[in-house]
């Protein structure tokens, strides 16, 4: 047999993390400067609870939930009913962290109206205590819109993953002067607009450093180097359950798939050779059963003794 049918204890617990207060908007926004903010994505309740646990300041219900847990190849297709239910699921367990939700594609791009209609869903029902969106001076309005609406927004420039279509491809911006130039006036649109924080992903360490200087508000960097406010990425890139080639900017921290496969292999061992379940893993009988049982093989029933 693989393993003592004890019951395992994962990990050593959160005891050593200082668990910081609750993480407010105005918190979250004053804290540039004086400390790096830790983000990080969840979609579901077990996963928000260890970030929680972990300390960090704000989670990301992130449409990349659309790659990492429901397998499309972009994240075009996630549903605003997706992602109010994975809010959910995550606020049920993790009340400190900020809980920011992510607007699907298509949920921003019709109209003021429908924005705020979208937006309100994600706090009312999902919990969410802000949104985010991606998009700079073109989403400037719809910010706008929203902060006036009393829904925080955290903006979200440079690589754009929503703009896979437009772009042809997922595309580091910046790279150039032009570029840059363009991505800091995008994050100044955001921030005038009223945005509370804003995510700089895929551009170079340079622009995002300048950007986050020129700002007044917390830079969130992924792919973007360290000279930023605080930093962000996807739970299932860190922990290793994003299945083929991690971007770049990815450390890895664990190897979660193969921790994943090798329990699994030794659960089916344990199955075929019937070393699973053991006898302290079943219920024991409060009796013991009669001979034959005394049951009337037809109907289940117990047997009436014959007259
Ligand atoms: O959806 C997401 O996970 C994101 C992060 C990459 C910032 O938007």
């Amino acid at each position: 047999m693989s393993n003592s049918p004890e019951k395992p204890v994962y990990g050593n617990g959160p005891a050593e993390i200082p668990q910081p207060a609750k993480v407010t908007v105005p918190r979250f926004r004053s804290a540039k400067g004086k400390r790096t903010l830790l983000c990080l994505t969840a979609y579901d309740s077990p996963t928000a609870r260890l970030v929680d646990e972990a300390g960090f300041d704000l989670i990301l219900v992130g449409d990349s939930m659309a790659n990492v847990v429901l397998g499309h190849a972009s994240t075009l297709k996630l549903s605003l009913d997706q992602i109010i239910s994975a809010t959910r699921a995550v606020k049920r367990a993790a009340d400190r962290p900020l809980i920011v939700a992510d607007m699907p594609f298509g949920t921003y791009h019709i109209s003021i109206e429908d924005t705020l209609t979208n937006a309100l869903r994600l706090i009312r029902e999902g919990g969410a205590q802000a949104v985010k969106l991606e998009g700079g001076r073109n989403r400037a309005h719809l910010i706008r819109a929203l902060v006036e609406a009393d829904i925080p927004v955290m903006g979200h420039v440079g690589l754009l993953p929503q703009s896979i279509n437009t772009e042809g491809g997922y595309r580091v911006q910046g790279k150039r002067v032009e570029s840059a130039r363009q991505v800091l006036a995008d994050a100044l649109a955001v921030e005038a607009a009223g945005a509370f924080a804003v995510v700089l992903e895929g551009i170079p360490a340079e622009v995002a450093q300048v950007v986050t200087e020129h700002l007044s508000i917390p830079t969130i960097g992924i792919g973007a180097g360290n000279g930023t406010d605080g930093q962000i990425l996807v739970f299932h890139d860190v922990v290793g359950l994003s299945m083929g080639p991690a971007p770049k900017f990815v450390r890895r921290y664990a190897n979660l798939a193969n921790v994943i496969r090798n329990a699994l292999g030794d659960l089916r061992a344990d199955m075929l050779d019937k070393s699973f379940p053991s006898q302290n893993e079943s219920y024991p009988l409060a009796e013991a059963l009669p001979e034959g049982w005394d049951l009337d093989v037809e109907t289940g029933l117990r047997r009436e003794p014959e007259a």
